[in-house]
C-alpha cells in the first residue's frame, strides 16, 4: 500500500460485505428486496461482491439505469425526476421498471411504454430530514405527486408506487410512524398495486440499528397489504466501507497549524461542504495535536475540519478521511484541475488492487 501513489479512495470489501450481509438479513427477515441507489454510489469494480447481496439497482438517469443494467445485471429499476423522450426510448429496452416523477412525465411517455411495469412516485407530505436541502416533502418541492385523487385516477396504468422520504433516518420510531401514515392514507392504492418501494435514506445498517424491529415493521406491511417491498440503499450500502487515503504537502501557520493535502472537500468529498459537515478521521487515531486539515484548491473555505490527531502531521505524513464512499466518487469534479483521486479495492482475500488512476488526459477530455 505504501508505493500507492495518493490520492486514493480505498473501497474494503470486508467492511463492505458487513453492510451486505445485514442487507441479506432484512431480505431474508422481512421479504423486502433491495436495490442499491447507483446516485450514492456507481463504483462498479464492486458490484460483482454487491450483487450477490442486492437484488439490482436504481437508478435517476438513463445513464445510471444503462450502468446498472450493463454492469450489475439483476433488476433494473429506472427513476428520473425527468425523462426525455430520447431517455425513454432507450430505458425502456432493458429496464424492468420504469418510475415517473410526476403525472404529466406519465401521460407523455405512456404511449411509449404502454404494458411496461410502471411506477409514481408519491410526495406523501411527510419526511424526515435533517436538512431543508435533502427533504423531499418541502415546500413546493418537484418530487412525486401530492395529490391523492390524481393518483388514485391514474393507478389503472401503475404496478407500483415509490415513496422516498427519508434522509439519514437512524430513528425507528420516526420510521414506522411514517409507514403506519402511508398505510392509512395511501392503502387502498397499495391494495391495488404489485410492490411499493420504500426509497432510501434508512441507516438500517448503522451498529445498534433495532433490525428486528425494523424487519417486523416491513414484514407486517408487506403482508397487510399483499405487496412487495423495496428498500433503495444508497449510504446504508456503503457506509464504513471507504477511506480517502491522501498525503500531506504542505503545513502552514495562520493562528493555527494547517496540513494541506493533495485532495479537496470541494472536489472530492463534496457532500460535506453543501451539507456544511465534517468528516472524520480514519487514520491517525484522535488525540493531543490540534491541526486544520484542508484541501488544496484554491476555495478559501475548501477544508476538512479542525482535528486532534494522536500524532503532529508533517509534510509526507499519511491521512485518511472515513467513510467516503456514498456521494463521493459520483460526484468529483475537475476544479481546479487538481489530481482526481486513484481507485483501489482491497478485496475480500486481502489483494490490493489499483482499479483505474486519472491523469491529464481525463481532465482535458472532460472539457473542449
Ligand atoms: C429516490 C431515492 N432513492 C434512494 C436514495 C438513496 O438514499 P440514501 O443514500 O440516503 O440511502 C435517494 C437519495 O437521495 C433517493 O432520492
Amino acid at each position: 500500500m505504501k508505493d500507492l501513489p495518493t490520492p486514493y479512495y480505498l473501497i474494503d470489501e470486508t467492511r463492505l460485505q458487513q453492510n451486505l450481509e445485514i442487507i441479506q438479513r432484512v431480505r431474508e427477515r422481512s421479504g423486502a428486496k433491495s436495490v442499491l441507489a447507483l446516485k450514492c454510489f456507481s463504483t462498479w469494480c464492486v458490484f460483482g461482491l454487491m450483487r450477490r447481496y442486492l437484488d439490482g439497482t436504481t437508478s435517476s438517469s438513463l445513464f445510471e439505469a444503462r450502468l446498472g443494467y450493463e454492469e450489475f445485471g439483476k433488476e433494473v429499476h429506472a427513476y428520473s425526476v425527468g425523462f426525455s423522450r430520447d431517455d425513454i426510448r432507450a430505458v425502456r429496452e432493458f429496464a424492468d421498471k420504469i418510475i415517473f416523477n410526476s403525472l404529466s412525465q406519465l401521460t407523455l411517455h405512456y404511449p411509449d411504454v404502454q404494458g411496461g411495469n410502471l411506477g409514481l412516485r408519491v410526495n406523501p407530505g411527510i419526511s424526515y430530514s435533517h436538512f431543508d436541502l435533502a427533504d423531499p416533502a418541502r415546500r413546493y418541492s418537484r418530487l412525486g405527486v401530492a395529490d391523492k385523487a390524481a393518483i388514485a385516477e391514474a393507478s389503472v396504468l401503475l404496478k407500483g408506487l415509490m415513496f422516498h422520504f427519508n434522509c439519514e433516518n437512524d430513528e425507528i420510531n420516526s420510521f414506522i410512524r411514517s409507514l403506519d401514515l402511508i398505510g392509512r392514507d395511501y392503502g387502498e392504492l397499495l391494495r391495488r398495486m404489485d410492490w411499493v418501494s420504500l426509497g432510501g435514506g434508512l441507516s438500517f445498517t448503522k451498529a445498534g440499528y433495532p433490525l428486528d424491529t425494523f424487519c417486523a415493521a416491513l414484514r407486517d406491511f408487506a403482508r397487510e397489504f399483499d405487496i412487495q417491498v423495496y428498500l433503495e440503499p444508497g449510504e446504508a450500502a456503503v457506509t464504513q466501507s471507504t477511506e480517502l487515503v491522501t498525503t500531506v504537502i504542505d503545513k502552514v501557520h495562520n493562528e493555527i497549524d494547517i496540513a494541506i493535502i493533495d485532495a479537496s472537500l470541494e472536489a472530492h468529498m463534496l457532500d460535506h461542504l453543501v451539507y456544511r459537515t465534517t468528516p472524520s478521521i480514519a487514520s491517525p487515531r484522535a488525540g493531543e495535536h490540534p491541526v486544520m486539515i484542508a484541501g488544496r484548491t484554491c476555495l478559501a473555505g475548501d477544508v476538512f475540519g479542525e482535528f486532534k490527531l494522536a500524532e503532529p502531521l508533517d509534510i509526507g505524513s499519511e491521512v485518511r478521511i472515513a467513510d467516503a464512499g456514498g456521494y463521493t466518487m459520483v460526484k468529483t469534479n475537475w476544479f481546479n484541475g487538481v489530481a482526481m483521486p486513484s481507485i483501489v479495492v482491497r478485496r475480500l482475500d486481502g489483494r490490493v488492487e489499483r482499479i483505474r488512476s486519472f491523469g491529464y488526459d481525463d481532465f482535458k477530455r472532460s472539457l473542449s
